[in-house]
């Protein structure tokens, strides 16, 4: 049985990536500093073994016997590169980098990292392929390039890395984040009857479910080597690219009572950038998404009635992943 280790593997993509793997018959350990413990919003897949460890504290000996290692531990956004730059370095990409390293001594035969579309910034051109030039915005992106670029460097005979640079997630998961675009409107509408548009609502996002992401990483555990083999892969769909006030569209249609406010408050939001998939497609042709977004919010809105969503939830720390480090890290 193929034996695959998970970083990040309590946060909210990885909860769900556990339960996938697991539902297809990998043996599954997890390495987690556990910062959001106890923001569950219900119970997470948990997996066969599991280390509460730093990922910059992981030896060549505790990566011994894995063939596949996914790489999701990170401070996963722009507001907390903003805050404490030289963690983002830190963990990011100086821990990345090294952990790969580490991986490739120990004998893993495929490295998956969790590289992110914010490395196209603020995009020179609509429909950015992999070629695009990077023009990173924020610590956060460009700790994404860095760490993509050296591990990449590490291909060889025995080792395959590759970097699925993920479009910015959405939908339900067992480890919820509200500081995510889709989740955060949807979320204010149902708590406090407004959509709140921070921007002027016309930047350009990919857009993906997390399940859909944790479905990519499967598919490149299982694809070919030569497929995946020193690729830096765009993840999402062509037609699932979306101006914010579309977003704010969608979540009227589900809250039609929600009228939408543009705060303004964020200013002028450079990152701008629609995304263009077709090499996900030319290298692993039987992978499609599951969701849409409208099929993914209305899920998500679902789920709000069956595990709650309360106004202090919305505006507490539980679900914002900045609040959270500032309370248990920072200080
Ligand atoms: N969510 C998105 O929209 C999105 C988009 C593109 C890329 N990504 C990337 O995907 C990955 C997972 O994102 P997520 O949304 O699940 O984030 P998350 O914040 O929910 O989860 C990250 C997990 O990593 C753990 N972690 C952080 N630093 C660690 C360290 N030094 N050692 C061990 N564990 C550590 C945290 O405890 C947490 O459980 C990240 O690398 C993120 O940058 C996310």
């Amino acid at each position: 049985m193929k034996k695959i280790l998970v970083t990040g593997h309590k946060g909210y993509i990885g909860v769900e990536l556990v339960r996938i793997l697991k539902d297809r018959g990998f043996y599954v350990a997890g390495v987690d500093s556990d910062f959001f413990r106890g923001c569950e919003w219900h119970e997470p897949a948990k997996p066969d073994e599991e280390m509460l460890l730093d990922i910059r504290d992981l030896t060549v000996d505790h990566l011994k016997g894995f063939d596949t290692v996914i790489h999701l531990a990170a401070l996963s956004n722009d507001p907390m590169g903003a805050v404490d730059p030289d963690m983002t370095y830190s963990i990011n990409l100086r821990g990345s980098i090294r952990l790969a390293e580490n991986a490739k001594e120990a004998g893993a035969e495929r490295f998956l990292f969790a590289g992110s579309c914010s490395v196209y910034g603020q995009g020179e051109s609509l429909d950015l392929d992999e070629s695009a030039r990077l023009n990173p915005l924020t610590a956060y992106a460009e700790s994404k390039i860095d760490a993509e670029k050296a591990i990449l460097a590490l291909a060889g005979d025995n080792f395959s890395p590759a970097s699925l640079r993920n479009a910015t997630a959405y939908g339900s998961s067992a480890m919820l984040r509200l500081d995510l675009v889709v989740n955060n409107l949807l979320a204010c509408a149902y708590t406090r009857g407004d959509i709140r548009i921070m921007s002027d609502g016309t930047p350009w996002r990919p857009l993906i479910h997390c399940r859909d992401i944790a479905r990519a990483f499967a598919a490149f555990h299982e694809a070919p080597r030569e497929a995946i083999h020193g690729m830096a892969v765009n993840i999402g769909a062509n037609d699932e690219n979306y101006q914010v006030k579309d977003v704010a569209g969608k979540v009227k249609e589900l809250i039609p009572g929600a009228e939408i406010v543009f705060t303004g408050e964020a200013g002028h939001d450079p990152r701008n950038y629609r995304v263009n998939f077709d090499l996900l497609n030319r290298i692993l042709p039987e992978f499609r998404l599951e969701y849409t977004l409208e099929a993914g919010m209305e899920q998500l809105y679902e789920d709000f009635g069956r595990y709650g969503m309360t106004l202090e939830d919305f505006e507490g720390p539980r679900f914002i992943r900045l609040k959270m480090l500032q309370s248990a890290v920072f200080v």
